[in-house]
């Protein structure tokens, strides 16, 4: 019997998103490249978001930001008034050139860590005081390990804040994978089953649920539908028909699950 049964569903469930070899053998592209183009962040100073307010609490003026799988920026440049310098890391090359870009664009000293996490924090000395991570925690499987190296990442008495969506985010594209393909897809994990994981690690963190504010730009509904399309292994030629169902699905909730830590402070 595992003494690890919390990371044991969270990694059960999540392996359960594979898509069928008979499908992904037709895919014309790779199903989970994500377009820049959706995680452009918006100027402003993340209101409403229960996860920058609670990142803004531990922030001091001019203070290091780190965000883990950063994209174009929107969980970090949010408290870009307050922190002195910006920290982005991130496996995809496209979406670090956008956080650069979009963090000079705001006056920031930025630093980029490209590779997988935790991987490319194994090779950093890079420490903030203030570590977010938004919207990536559904694409780890050894969470664990994940959430440790933001720890690590985090100065003593620092905080790190993850925003997630209350259930993976794949489950809301559910009647998509019944148009297109006539298959159930799962229901979970959910962020439950993360905040689970981490207490099981020995990660004191809070869960909570709050709105998620406005942190990122609405993108084209076009370019919406690019990326679903290629996500349900379908090619450019189907992309109105998505497009046309993406339409008829049912608003999605614009609540978030937020689940925080405070470092420990250096023994004197
Ligand atoms: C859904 S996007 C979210 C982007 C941004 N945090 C936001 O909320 O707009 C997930 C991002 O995490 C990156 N990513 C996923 N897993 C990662 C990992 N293990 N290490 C580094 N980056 C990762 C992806 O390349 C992508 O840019």
């Amino acid at each position: 019997m595992s003494n690890t049964p919390a990371l044991d569903r969270w990694k059960a469930q999540l392996s359960a998103w594979a898509i069928p070899d008979e499908i992904r053998k037709q895919a014309p592209a790779f199903p989970w490249r994500l377009d820049p183009e959706l995680f452009r962040p918006l100027p402003g100073t993340g209101e409403g978001s229960l996860a920058t307010r609670r990142a803004r609490e531990a922030l001091a003026d001019g203070a290091v930001v780190l965000d883990v799988g950063c994209g174009g920026g929107a969980a970090s440049l949010a408290l870009a008034d307050r922190a002195g310098s910006v920290i982005g890391a991130d496996e995809s090359a496209e979406m670090l050139e956008l956080y650069t870009a979009e963090a000079t664009s705001r006056d920031l000293e930025v630093i980029t860590v490209p590779g997988r996490w935790p991987d490319s924090q194994a090779s950093s000395e890079l420490r903030a005081d203030v570590v977010v991570c938004h919207h990536v925690a559904y694409n780890v499987a050894a969470l664990d390990e994940f959430a440790r190296a933001l720890d690590r990442a985090t100065k003593p008495g620092g905080r790190v804040v993850m925003e997630l969506t209350l259930h993976h985010p794949q489950t809301v594209n559910a009647p998509l994978w019944q148009h297109f393909w006539n298959i159930e897809r799962p229901t979970g994990p959910s962020a439950e089953d993360a905040h689970a994981a981490l207490i099981e690690a020995g990660i004191n963190a809070t869960f909570e649920i709050g709105e998620a504010g406005q942190l990122r730009r609405e993108s084209p509904s076009e370019t919406r539908a690019a990326g679903a399309a290629r996500m349900l292994c379908l090619g450019p030629d189907r992309v109105q028909e998505v497009d046309a169902q993406i339409r008829s699905l049912p608003a999605r909730s614009t609540e978030r699950a937020v689940i925080w830590w405070d470092t420990a402070t250096q023994s004197a």
